[in-house]
């Protein structure tokens, strides 16, 4: 079943088209990875598709309905959202973030009943957080604090659950973490998942579903095998790989190997940035 796609989206910052005409289908109880370059507009698609920013044409539909035209709270009642980079204000504690997840819900200011408690209780808990809610944010590491994060999404009590990069700046145990934590609330209440990954083989290990973008357009989607290929890769990355079957699973994992050839994929700057192009060869002549 499918609740949520995009039609004919164009997203852009000011003048500048950053995302041309996407048409993508959210398939529903599954953990989609969207994987690209630096730069490509994975950040400003999950942005927009969590209604964080406005799409210049276009519709994001949940349930068939444009979720631009409806209230922020019955938005967020629907979705959340862990942005890539977010920050909380200096010294708020662990339960009092956790607590914001529930603002959709409240009717007065700032006035939590005894269910909202119980549901910050659960998200903290769930999260392997209890020992550090009353903790200030700023005093944890990487891994609680993105833990943190989660929970007051999970708080939120939405189906589905957007999250750009949750496992970066953590090392290789924390990284898991996250990624099982997500797992299960995927495989116990059946919420629908869209992450943005860097590492390939996580996304395919965690994702029954892959989108590949490449400067705001989609390049390739579906399961892991369909999306892990050679050619994907050389295109949305500009890289050599083999693929591998895990060992353990037998879904595909890639080993690059080297840079692909300039006129195969890789712009000739360092980054696939589609904004600094133009700009470059301007400069450059
Ligand atoms: N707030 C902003 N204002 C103007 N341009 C932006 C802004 N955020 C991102 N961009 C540009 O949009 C493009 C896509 O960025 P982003 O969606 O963050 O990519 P990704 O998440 O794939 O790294 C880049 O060219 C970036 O410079
Ligand atoms: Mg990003």
């Amino acid at each position: 079943m499918i609740r949520l796609t995009t039609s004919g989206l164009n997203i852009g910052y000011e003048e500048r088209l950053i995302v041309e005409d996407l048409n993508v289908a959210i398939p529903q109880g599954k953990i989609t990875a969207l994987v690209g370059a630096n730069g490509s507009g994975k950040s400003t698609i999950l942005k927009t598709m969590a209604r964080l920013m406005s799409p210049s044409a276009g519709a994001v539909l949940l349930d068939g309905k444009s979720i631009h035209k409806q209230s922020t709270r019955e938005v967020a009642k629907q979705l959340a959202i862990l942005p890539q980079n977010p920050t909380a204000p200096d010294g708020l504690t662990v339960s009092e973030l956790v607590s914001y997840g529930r603002f959709p819900y409240q009717k007065g200011f700032g006035s939590l009943n005894k269910d909202d408690r119980a549901i910050i209780e659960w998200a903290i808990d769930s999260t392997r957080m209890s020992e550090f809610a009353d903790r200030p944010i700023d005093q944890l590491s990487g891994g609680q604090r993105q833990r943190a994060w989660i929970a007051m999404a999970l708080a939120q009590q939405t189906d589905i659950l957007f999250l750009d990069e949750p496992t970066a700046f953590l090392d290789m145990a924390h990284q898991l973490e996250v990624l099982e934590l997500l797992q299960e609330l995927n495989v116990n209440s059946g919420r629908t998942i869209v992450m943005v990954v860097h590492d390939l083989n996580h996304a395919s290990r965690y994702a029954g579903h892959m989108i590949a973008i490449k400067k705001g357009t989609v390049v390739g989607e579906g399961s892991p095998e369909n999306v892990m290929t050679k050619e994907i890769l050389r295109k949305v990355f500009g890289i050599e790989a083999d693929i591998i079957a895990d060992p353990r699973t037998g879904v595909p994992l890639c080993l690059p190997y080297s840079l692909s050839e300039l006129d195969s994929g890789r712009p000739a700057t360092a980054s696939q940035d589609a904004a600094a192009m133009p700009m470059k060869a301007a400069v450059s002549g």
